[in-house]
């Protein structure tokens, strides 16, 4: 089999024999689908020829690669090869690379192709179709095609011509007054605000915080919250994450640990209510417009579960089987964006992402064990490596974290210590005195930890906004 090494040699010389030899559709299929994988970049001057026959080969795999490098060549001659092979091409894989490649060749004579494949049943078709007209989206004719798929039944092709209007925008008018990405506001640093979460955001300016990890009140299973019902309950925590949705700068994280809660029954004669939190806030979450990212699963030991399985062990009757639940959930979210996770970490300079690199060992898997925490003051304490994991996974060194639920300060803490600064919320006095406990014995940080009240955080920003206005 050729290394990626010996084609690179190859095409430097533009060894047109060999290529010939190496691509012959009667060449093993192992081989071929190798070469073609790996062929990168083709020179100026490579001969396209060589791919046609492969077209038409039998294995669908090989036709798709072969359509692939047909179309990084961006030559028109090809395209009636490539518009013959998408009108007959039955893999689905193959149809879109084909569209693909005819769009790349960004020739004026695809685009009545393009155009008609904008009606094909397969989105990922029309996508590419979409993708490979844009570049015409000056004529009036290709407007009119891509306006007829603003009502497309599928998202991503809805989102795809949603973020064209908005690019377009913000390149015909002037970019609005862009924030430094990797800076925070001043007054939210090493903060703890003993006041109520809700009260406490309608203060803080837009696009403050990088970071969001949090662990809410679940629902009515510890007493320092009580909620009138399920509904009313998941209707307090929506508002705290869209307005935490408005404060988290473009394109960052949002991290929330939650699990499934169990209501105990009223009587023997009564069965306990179950309530799936994850599952029924997450629909809710990407209304707001927090994109999923990751499903992350925090297992703990067995003796850390409460035991529901006494009964079933003992009858051992169908229907009766109650698990012992050892699991939480960590769920990820970005707050939505047409840019790449790429842009973000762009907008830091090379020394802050050198020293925010994960270094070592680190889990790879969704399946994080990690033995849970206890304190002598709350009842409901993240472990400081599950914070630690999202801190440095979610977030560079410099950065603000928020923790909306702050408890007893683990994220603050577990911030400090990596070299970001906390912003934490926390509505019971006990709590913030144990977080103050905890948080003032960290000395890593240059801004000493303080708790401030919700009226002392909206003068601070007042005086701050007199002074940038003057
Ligand atoms: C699950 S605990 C968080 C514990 C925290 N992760 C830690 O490691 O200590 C949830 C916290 O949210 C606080 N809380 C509940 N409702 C609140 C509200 N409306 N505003 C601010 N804090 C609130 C509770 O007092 C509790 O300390």
């Amino acid at each position: 089999m050729l290394t990626k090494v010996d084609i690179e040699h190859e095409k430097s010389k533009l060894n047109f024999p060999f290529f010939k030899d190496a691509l012959a559709p009667t060449r093993d299929e192992a081989g071929l689908l190798s070469l073609l994988d790996n062929l990168g970049k083709l020179p100026a001057g490579f001969n396209g020829e060589l791919f046609i026959p492969l077209l038409t080969h039998a294995n669908p795999k090989i036709r798709m690669l072969a359509a692939k490098n047909v179309g990084k060549l961006k030559d028109e001659k090809f395209l009636t090869e490539l518009s013959q092979l998408a009108s007959t091409e039955k893999n689905t894989f193959a149809r879109r690379e084909v569209i693909s490649a005819i769009g790349r060749l960004k020739s004026e004579k695809a685009i009545l192709t393009l155009t008609a494949y904008l009606a094909d049943a397969d989105p990922k078709v029309v996508l590419q179709a979409l993708r490979g007209l844009l570049y015409f989206r000056e004529k009036s004719e290709v407007q009119t095609a891509l306006d007829s798929l603003r009502e497309h039944p599928n998202e991503l092709i809805r989102e795809h011509l949603a973020n064209e209007v908005k690019n377009k925008s913000t390149r015909s008018s002037k970019r609005k007054e862009e924030q430094h990405h990797p800076s925070s506001p001043d007054p939210l640093k090493n903060v703890i605000i003993y006041a109520d979460v809700q009260e406490a955001l309608k203060v803080i300016p837009d696009e403050s915080i990088h970071l969001t990890f949090t662990s809410p009140p679940y629902y009515n299973a510890r007493d320092y919250t009580i909620y009138q019902s399920y509904e009313a309950y998941l209707d307090f925590l929506t508002a705290v994450f869209k307005e935490t949705h408005r404060i988290t700068k473009e394109g960052r994280f949002f991290v929330l640990n939650t699990s499934p809660v169990i209501v105990p029954r009223m009587s023997r004669a009564h069965a306990s209510k179950r309530y799936a939190i994850p599952y029924d806030m997450h629909p809710r979450l990407t209304d707001i417009g927090w994109e999923f990212i990751d499903d992350i699963v925090w297992t703990k030991p067995d003796y850390a579960a409460k035991n529901r399985n006494g009964g079933f062990f003992q009858h051992r009757k169908p229907l009766g089987y109650k698990t012992n639940s050892v699991t939480e959930s960590v769920m990820v979210y970005r707050k939505k964006t047409d840019k790449l996770i790429d842009w973000n970490i762009r907008q830091y300079d090379d020394e802050i992402i050198a020293a925010s690199k994960v270094r070592g060992d680190y889990e790879k898997t969704n399946l994080w064990h990690i033995n849970p925490a206890t304190d002598k003051v709350h009842p409901a304490v993240f472990p400081p490596e599950l914070a630690a994991r999202v801190v440095q996974f979610y977030s560079f060194k410099g950065d603000l974290v928020f923790d909306p639920f702050g408890g007893s300060g683990t994220v603050g803490y577990v911030a400090l210590t990596h070299e970001r600064y906390f912003f934490l919320c926390e509505k019971e006095a006990e709590y913030v005195e144990r977080a103050k406990q905890l948080l003032d014995g960290a000395l890593f940080s240059h801004i000493k930890p303080r708790v401030i009240s919700l009226t002392d955080l909206k003068s601070e920003f007042e005086k701050r906004n007199e002074n940038l206005r003057y």
